[in-house]
């Protein structure tokens, strides 16, 4: 499978935000992202972005993080999980999390702490890795895998 790696450092959450918009704008259906990084390192705010590119509203858009999911329906359906209150792959199969992903089968599944069940994702992803560099800045990682997502970084980094 084609591969490509990206990496960028926002100065800020609109950075992020719009960094995120650029990909959503471009994410067709069955589209799974990954997103990796500590806490507050900025998922969420990413993920508000790719809602956007997707034409939703980011006052729609919170950590889902009692309810495991949210749902957002845009240009596509966005099933939003943060798996914050889950420990691993195991645990992830008992809160459905398959479920989930078979249900953005046409849409986008947007997924916060993903480290913990990447094995049950599909081989075709885009792993977004957050890093910490200052308070307002961070080191994004892009690692696409699958034509699509290669594309998609492709045409980010030309722009
Ligand atoms: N460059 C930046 N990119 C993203 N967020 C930033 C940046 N600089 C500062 N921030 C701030 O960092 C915080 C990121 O919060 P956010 O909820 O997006 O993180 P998170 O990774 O989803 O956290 P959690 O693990 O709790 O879900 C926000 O308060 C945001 O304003
Ligand atoms: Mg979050």
């Amino acid at each position: 499978m084609s591969e490509r790696l990206s990496s960028v450092v926002t100065r800020g959450p609109s950075a992020t935000r719009e960094l995120g918009e650029r990909i959503g704008e471009e994410l067709g259906p069955g589209s799974v992202i990954a997103l990796i990084g500590e806490l507050g390192c900025g998922k969420t705010c990413f993920t508000k972005g790719i809602c956007a590119g997707l034409a939703i509203p980011k006052k729609q858009v919170n950590s889902p993080t009692f309810a495991f999911v949210n749902e957002y329906h845009g240009r596509l359906l966005v099933l939003h999980l943060d798996l914050y209150r889950i420990e691993d792959a195991s645990t992830g199969l008992d809160v459905g999390i398959m479920d989930y992903l078979a249900r953005a089968r046409n849409g986008v599944a947007v997924v916060e702490w993903a480290e913990k069940v990447l094995p049950l994702l599909p081989d075709e992803r885009l792993v977004v890795r957050f890093e910490f560099l200052s308070a307002r800045k961070r080191r994004i990682e892009l690692a696409a895998s699958g034509a699509r997502f290669v594309r998609i970084l492709r045409h980010l980094e030309s722009r």
